[in-house]
Order: structure tokens, then sequence, then C-alpha cells
């Protein structure tokens, strides 16, 4: 049975492998989750505006920047209340990669992309086998048509293309007019990966307190058919390797993602809630339902449910919808 796979060019012993989140910061998880097989392992991100307070920092020590900060930076988070300070979380990659053999993806998280470049470089010379991008941002503004913001997404994955050699994959949200366009766009722009999707923390109001009550729920499996849409409508039409972030429970779930055109399966909640030996679980209930169904191959079952090949995968798409709505009976 050959399991194996190739992300971000980098050969995966399966597809199993660890999301972005804080699983890394204890080399004890880490160390485990490379013993229950994980593939590969991704950093939780390093924030664009951990790495602007630092410049601003910098310059305001050399009084060059009498301003201080905005008054929007008092939104986030202090700089001892983030996991690891960007020199810290250099380190850690450094730790991680003397720790343990699978590739080390490190992580960069902002709206903008600005002075991205310096420390993707840093994180390459740290160690990092691969660089994974998510340009997380809510578009709020009544004057910034789409094309500007991914024309802002497409120019931070060139500016970090251009200042790494190791692959760069770009975390991608779902809420975009034309997902496609975006996808192949930094797909000739050289990106390596595309990581679908991004979660976004969708904030509750509480009623008595007249408050804005922020969510972290962990997903359940739900949310993968969203995943499994566009890893299907984009399997076979971009170069780039494909990874499924976002709702990844079960073997079952990590086959659906395959079937769709993963080449990469992330799991972050099923690891939080469940422990990093999850993750040998599903690796194992992986390869016994490929045996049972006669499958050789990972690689012959990977896009085996996608749209590649289908001529019109919107007017399949919208075919599908109608004939949906029509099957609903009013009792
Ligand atoms: C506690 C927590 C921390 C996370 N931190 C990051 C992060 O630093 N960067 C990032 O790109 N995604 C982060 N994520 C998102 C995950 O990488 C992943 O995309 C999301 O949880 C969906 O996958 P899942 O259904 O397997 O949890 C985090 C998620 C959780 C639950």
């Amino acid at each position: 049975m050959d399991l194996s796979s190739t992300y971000l060019g980098l050969p995966l012993a399966h597809p199993l492998i660890t999301g972005a989140s804080p699983l890394v910061d204890d080399l004890d998880v880490v160390r485990r989750l490379e013993d229950a097989g994980a593939a590969a392992i991704t950093m939780h991100s390093l924030f664009e505006e951990q790495i602007t307070a630092e410049r601003d920092a910098t310059w305001r020590h050399l009084d060059l920047h009498a301003e201080g900060h905005a008054e929007a930076t008092t939104y986030f988070p202090r700089d001892d209340e983030y996991r690891l300070g960007p020199d810290q979380y250099l380190e850690q990659i450094r730790r991680i990669k003397a720790a343990v053999a699978v590739p080390v993806i490190a992580s960069l998280n902002g709206a903008t992309g600005r002075g991205w470049t310096d420390y993707a470089a840093a994180m390459q010379q740290a160690g990092a086998d691969a660089l994974e991008l998510n340009v997380y941002m809510v578009a709020t503004d009544l004057q910034v048509p789409g094309a500007d913001i991914e024309q802002r997404i497409i120019d931070a994955a060139r500016l970090v293309r251009a200042a790494v050699t190791i692959p760069v994959a770009v975390k991608l949200s779902p809420f975009f007019s034309s997902l496609s366009h975006l996808a192949g766009r930094l797909d000739d722009e050289g990106v390596n990966g595309l990581v679908l999707f991004n979660r976004f923390y969708q904030p509750d109001i509480d009623i008595e307190q007249l408050d804005v009550v922020p969510h972290l729920r962990l997903s359940d499996s739900s949310e993968l058919l969203l995943r499994l849409r566009w890893l299907a409508i984009l399997s076979g039409r971009v170069r780039a390797g494909l990874a499924c972030s976002g709702g990844v429970h079960t073997a079952a779930d990590a086959i659906k993602a395959i079937m769709a055109g993963a080449h990469a399966v992330q799991l972050v909640s099923a690891l939080l809630h469940d422990g990093p030996e999850r993750l040998a679980t599903l690796r194992l209930d992986l390869e016994r339902w490929m045996i049972e169904h006669e499958y050789a191959s990972v690689a012959q079952m990977r896009g085996s449910m996608s749209l590649g090949r289908c001529p019109d995968p919107a007017a399949f798409e919208r075919g599908n919808y109608v004939k949906l709505l029509q099957t609903w009976r009013p009792r």
C-alpha cells in the first residue's frame, strides 16, 4: 500500500499533516505528533502585527517615529500576549527542526504582507522547509473593490515568493467573487500550494451584556463540505499542490478530501480535541479503508472525485443546485 504524497515539493509518507496551531509550542507535543506519524508539521503563525510592532519599537527607540501606535493597535494582543515573539519564533523553528525529521512549514499571517519578506527569509534560514502565508482580512472598506483585495494578496505572495527559495503556500479564505481566478493568478505567480481554507472566527452578540463575544469553536466534519467543493473545482486545474484545512475529523473525511484533489490533509481541531495520538488512528483507518476498497495508492485515489475533467464545472454546480431544490416537497 503506497500512502505517499507530495505537497509543496515535499515528499510525505502519507497526506496527513498538522495544520497551523499552538500544538507546536511545546517540543514534547511536537515529538508526540511525529511519533503519531504526522507527515509534516505546520507551525502556528507569526503575525504581521508582531513584526510591525517590533519594527515600530526600533524606530521609536531611534526617535524616528514620534507618533507611536495608532488607536487600531489597541485591538491587538500586547507583545507579551503572543505565544512567541519574532525572534522566539525563529528559535522555535530551529528547535523543532532539531527535534524531528519530518518537514516543518512555518506560517506568516497578515492582512497586507508588508514587512514579511525579511522574516520569510529568516524563517528559511532558521530551517523551515516551506512557508504558509495566511492572508486573513475582513474587507470592510466600502471604497475598496474586490480586485484590489485580490491584488494585495497576489503582491504579498509575489514578494515572499521572491524572498525565499523554499516552497510557498497561500492559505485562502473561501469568500471571493471568483476564487478560481484568484487561485489561477496565484498559480501564475509560482505559488507552490493553496491551503483551502482559512477559518473565520465569527463573533456573537451577548444581548444582555451588549457585548461582542468572540468564539473559538473547534470544527466538526460539516465544515469539510465547503473544502470538498473547492478542492474538486481546482484539482487538476492549477499546478500548485492543494491542502485541505477544515473539518477533517475521521479517515472518511480525509479520504473525501483526497478524492476531491488534496495532496495534503491538515488536521487541527481533531488533534486539539483528542490529542496528537489521534493522527496514528486516522492513518491506520485510512490504510485499512484503502485495503478494503482495493486502492493501491493515495495517488490512485487523488482527484478521482474532482471536477478536473468536467467540461463545465459551473453548469455542473448550478445544475445540481437546481435539481436539489426541486427535490424538496413541502409537508
Ligand atoms: C487554537 C487555534 C489556533 C490556530 N492558529 C492558527 C494560526 O496561527 N495560523 C493559521 O493560519 N491558522 C490557525 N488556526 C487555524 C487552523 O490552522 C485551521 O485552518 C482551522 O482550525 C481549520 O482546521 P480544523 O478543522 O482541522 O481545525 C488555528 C486554529 C485553532 C483552533
